[in-house]
């Protein structure tokens, strides 16, 4: 596996924390050199249609910003015509490949569920991070454009494997949207970037920002690593809860409902407790750092004779 690090992907660490990470968009021309094709190609996207048991869940397939549904792509697979073990919803790659050649950008999301490399470098990347991070493949045919003009809750970050891709990607903005966001164009700023990813250019998103991908002319296929920020809010409320939970004074003392406890002064008394409690915790830092370790967020490889 060539890859070891972020570094692979977004050149020096400093320099990406200090000038890009949940900053503003950047592309990282060139950031892996060629050739790509022992890290995913179109040969392994068509091994994975062909897997009869792969579920139409993962395999999403959208034209111009309309998601087609799926049970135009899916089938129905029986094992040793056991009624037990019948899936329905398995990916049909007829049926796929007849909707990709009209126009169809075949979207394989949690790649890194089936396929080691994948895997690999989403590992890299939640290790880096802190957080569970997803890798995802996208085909887009000659000419077309699958998704409109949009913000993910999540950072991503793009890798071109071959063709191109050009993007439109707006602006940061300072206070990131909460919810979905219906984009029109003409009443937008100008882009930030425009431009056209070649095989090895590397492009970051932060969480928030506007970005769509303009059709190009020729096949594209890129891979996507998305992963989620992390907030104060989460951190406090794992320092905190370690605390509640390992103190006796939390943990076994009753809390009587309905016989006057909970005045204001008593919440303020509890409240100065668990100040006090966090600035003498020991191990702060430890908690506040406690990621990768999280169970739900490795997918370690592991090997049976080992
Ligand atoms: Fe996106």
């Amino acid at each position: 596996m060539r890859f070891t690090s972020i570094e692979d992907f977004v050149g020096k660490k400093d320099l990406f924390y200090s000038r890009y990470f949940d900053r503003e968009p950047h592309i990282f021309k060139a950031a892996i050199p060629g050739p790509l094709d022992d890290i995913f190609s179109i040969a392994d996207l068509d091994e994975a249609l062909n897997f009869e048991a792969l579920r139409s869940d993962y395999m999403i397939l959208a034209k111009q910003g309309e998601l087609i549904p799926s049970h135009r792509y899916s089938r129905t697979i029986q094992v040793r015509d056991t009624p037990q073990v019948t899936y329905h919803n398995c990916v049909d790659p007829e049926k796929v490949r007849r909707l990709f050649h009209d126009g169809a950008t075949i979207f394989w999301t949690g790649v890194n569920h089936f396929n080691s490399t994948v895997r690999r470098i989403s590992e890299i990347f939640a290790e880096e991070l802190g957080v569970r991070v997803e890798g995802d493949i996208f085909l887009t045919p000659a000419r077309t454009q699958g998704f409109v003009i949009h913000h993910d809750p999540f950072d991503t970050y793009i890798v071109q494997l071959s063709g191109t891709k050009n993007w439109k990607v707006w602006p940061t903005p300072e206070e990131r949207p909460k919810q979905w966001v219906s984009y029109d164009q003409k009443d937008m700023p100008e882009p930030v970037i425009e431009e056209s990813l070649q095989p090895g250019d590397v492009l970051y998103i932060p969480y928030g920002t506007p970005h769509g991908p303009v059709a190009e002319e020729d096949t594209s296929l890129h891979m996507t690593f998305s992963a989620p920020p992390v907030m104060w809010s989460d951190k406090l409320e794992s320092l905190v809860n370690a605390i509640l939970q390992g103190d006796a004074e939390f943990r076994d003392r009753r809390y009587i409902f309905g016989r006057g406890e909970a005045t204001d002064q008593s919440v303020e008394q509890a409240a100065e407790a668990l100040i006090r409690k966090i600035r003498e915790a020991e191990g702060k830092k430890e908690i506040l750092d406690r990621s990768s370790s999280d169970a739900s967020i490795g997918s370690k490889m592991t090997s049976l004779f080992q």
